[in-house]
């Protein structure tokens, strides 16, 4: 349902993440935006935007009908039964009401596939559960009505709040070594451009399937040992990982949904990006 004045009312699941707290942000100031959190934090408990849900032992109903949105964005994490069921019962919501919900979904939907990257319309396959989880949310979303449906493949997302950015700069201060992938092939994004993309996915109404990384391939070791230079001059320990003896990838590239040109964002524009938010915040 959207307001008197026809803004949206959105729903984040899992607002106080890294990727829901970019969009909460990015979306607060032009709607109605509202968020969920789980572990238990007295900023959010005071806020009133936000209700405690725990996948596992919650209803969601329950706060869909509190929040009554027009818009559902589901970036949660929890346990994968779970979410399936939750995700059974934002579906029905999704069908009975004026509403539709936007799903984020991995690159991993395509990790059987090794030999080329992977575009909207390629049938999903994948070796793992993360992978399976994914397709199983995807399809079930994908028996809606076309129009109130939007599935987001992501690759790997860095920022300056990233787990794995984190992790990096973690690594670095404990001189311990850094996992790189040298045969993994793939494209990357930045949350900075992927909540500016899923804002425009709202604004124009947009449904369908969304290959929202780089527009180009970078090799795992190259793109990581280049961030690692961004952070620091000093000598840093990588351990090479190799789960194939082949090159493979795992990239989700647009052919069908493109994306104005200005939403499209390349590795080293993003390597940029990451350079003057550190530079800016040290
Ligand atoms: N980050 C990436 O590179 C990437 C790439 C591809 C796809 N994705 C997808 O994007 C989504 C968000 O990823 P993220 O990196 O933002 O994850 P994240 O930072 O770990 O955030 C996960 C969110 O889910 C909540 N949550 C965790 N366990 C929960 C549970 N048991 N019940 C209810 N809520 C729970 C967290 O709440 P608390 O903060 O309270 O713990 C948080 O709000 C995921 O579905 C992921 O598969 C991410």
């Amino acid at each position: 349902m959207m307001t008197p004045d026809n803004k949206h009312r959105i729903l984040i699941l899992g607002a106080s993440g890294f990727i829901g707290n970019a969009l909460y942000k990015e979306l607060g100031p032009y709607f109605k935006t509202f968020g969920t959190y789980h572990i238990s934090n007295k900023t959010y408990e005071n806020n009133q935007h936000f209700f405690q849900y725990r996948v596992e032992e919650d209803d969601v109903f329950e706060i869909l009908q509190a929040v009554k949105p027009s818009v559902i964005i589901s970036c949660l994490r929890g346990d994968f039964h779970a979410q399936v069921i939750a995700h059974q019962h934002m579906a029905e919501y999704v069908a009975s009401h004026d509403c539709k919900i936007i799903f984020f979904s991995s690159a991993n939907v395509f990790d059987a596939y090794s030999k080329y990257p992977s575009y909207e319309e390629d049938k999903t396959l994948s070796d793992s559960i993360y992978g399976h989880f994914k397709i199983k949310i995807e399809n079930m979303l994908l028996r809606l009505p076309v129009k109130k449906v939007v599935i987001i493949r992501l690759p790997m997302v860095f920022g300056n709040q990233s787990p794995r950015l984190k992790e990096i700069k973690q690594h670095i201060a404990d001189k311990t070594p850094i996992e790189v992938f040298p045969n993994l092939i793939m494209n990357v994004t930045t949350d900075f451009k992927m909540t500016q993309q899923i804002h425009y996915i709202i604004n124009r109404d947009k449904h369908g399937i969304f290959h929202l990384g780089s527009t180009d391939l970078v090799h795992h070791d190259d793109f990581i040992k280049e961030m690692v230079a961004l952070i620091t001059s000093e000598n840093v320990r990588f351990k090479q990982v190799y789960t194939t003896n082949e090159d493979r990838y795992l990239a989700v590239m647009p052919k069908r949904n493109k994306l104005p040109k200005h939403l499209h964002i390349n590795s080293t524009e993003l390597l940029e990006e990451l350079d003057n938010y550190m530079n800016y915040n040290s």
